[in-house]
């Protein structure tokens, strides 16, 4: 049980006090909060945070209280060597040791963030025009794929290998650690740890284009159980369309071209340009972050790409008959 001053100075001490103050500016949720950190690498870097801040604001009240205290003081009340005092000491001497003592401690964060040492599960991941290509390798060896979203077990140190085919974005998970760019020609290594379950949201955080800001992902941190059972499930092929409705959809899925760009495991379709879709009815969104994966938004994401992603490589099918984008938006909810 909490006693009431245990939670009061809970409450007072200086992170509970900046995370009340930033809450109260920002309205943050906390999905996509660095400063609301769910592993241990942006427990670090939130820590860094604060005390810079918590140093940053005792400086500037001392800069402050002395340009105060010299438009009142008496021109006469100090000599020159105090003078000089001040100035070697506060404009020399103080940022020294202060920039010194924060460039230690950042230096410190470093090696334990980097570290390869106990990895449990490693994750490829591409950041492609605009959304995100992600690679497991199960224990049985199946290569799973799947787009825009990531989960994780819990308590276990995942190694990320991240690349890009073509331009430079940034891989961010701002719950669980820090960014890293994602660079073609190059495989930038990432190192996170999870502390506790959730959904979490990644972003890109490197202007790479048109829908730089569309291409988002759900980070789900699981039970190490549930992981597994997850990723056994997404290394399964897709399921067979169990309506006339879905099959109708499938038809015009294969028939449109559709394959050519996207691969549905256990079909013909082996395409991979774009996302595999084995199991895109079970993701989370849809089109990167960018729509909730309901039948309604497959269908008018399939008719009017680029009106919901500008620049968007695929083409909009927006000239198919109603019912068969119909058909398509069920066949592929369907596929869980
Ligand atoms: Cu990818 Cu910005």
């Amino acid at each position: 049980m909490p006693t009431l001053t245990g939670s009061i100075r809970a409450r007072l001490s200086p992170h509970g006090l900046g995370l009340a103050l930033l809450t109260l500016l920002t309205g943050c949720d906390g999905q996509q909060s660095a400063l609301n950190p769910a592993g241990v690498g942006a427990q670090s870097i939130a820590e860094l945070f604060w005390w810079m801040s918590g140093g940053a604001l005792v400086i500037w009240a001392a800069v402050m209280g002395i340009a105060i205290y010299a438009t009142q003081a008496h021109p006469e009340a100090h000599g020159i060597r105090g003078a000089r005092w001040l100035i070697i000491g506060g404009g020399i001497i103080f940022p020294v040791v202060v920039l010194t003592g924060l460039l230690i401690y950042g230096l410190m964060l470093m090696p334990q963030l980097r570290s390869t040492e106990a990895i449990g599960l490693r994750v490829d991941v591409a950041g492609e025009q605009w959304w995100w290509r992600v690679r497991y390798q199960t224990e049985a060896g199946d290569k799973v794929e799947l787009a825009n979203e990531i989960r994780l077990p819990v308590g276990q140190r995942v190694a990320f290998s991240l690349t890009s085919p073509d331009v430079i974005h940034s891989f961010w998970i701002p719950s669980l650690g820090g960014k890293v760019d994602m660079i073609p020609g190059r495989t930038n290594k990432l190192v996170l740890e999870p502390t506790r379950t959730g959904t979490f949201r990644g972003a890109c955080a490197e202007y790479c284009g048109a829908s730089h800001a569309l291409m988002n992902f759900a980070v789900v941190v699981m039970e190490p159980e549930a992981f597994t059972d997850w990723l056994a499930g997404q290394a399964q092929p897709a399921r067979a369309p169990d309506s006339a409705l879905q099959q109708a959809g499938q038809r015009a899925f294969l028939s449109n071209g559709c394959s050519a760009c996207h691969s549905v495991r256990g079909t013909e379709a082996d395409g991979t340009v774009g996302p595999d879709l084995t199991h895109v009815g079970s993701r989370l969104s849809l089109a990167a972050g960018t729509l909730p994966a309901d039948v309604e938004a497959f269908q008018r994401w399939i008719g009017h790409t680029g009106e919901i992603k500008p620049d968007v490589r695929m083409p909009a099918f927006g000239m198919l008959p109603g019912e068969q984008l119909n058909a398509m938006a069920h066949y592929l909810s369907g596929l869980k």
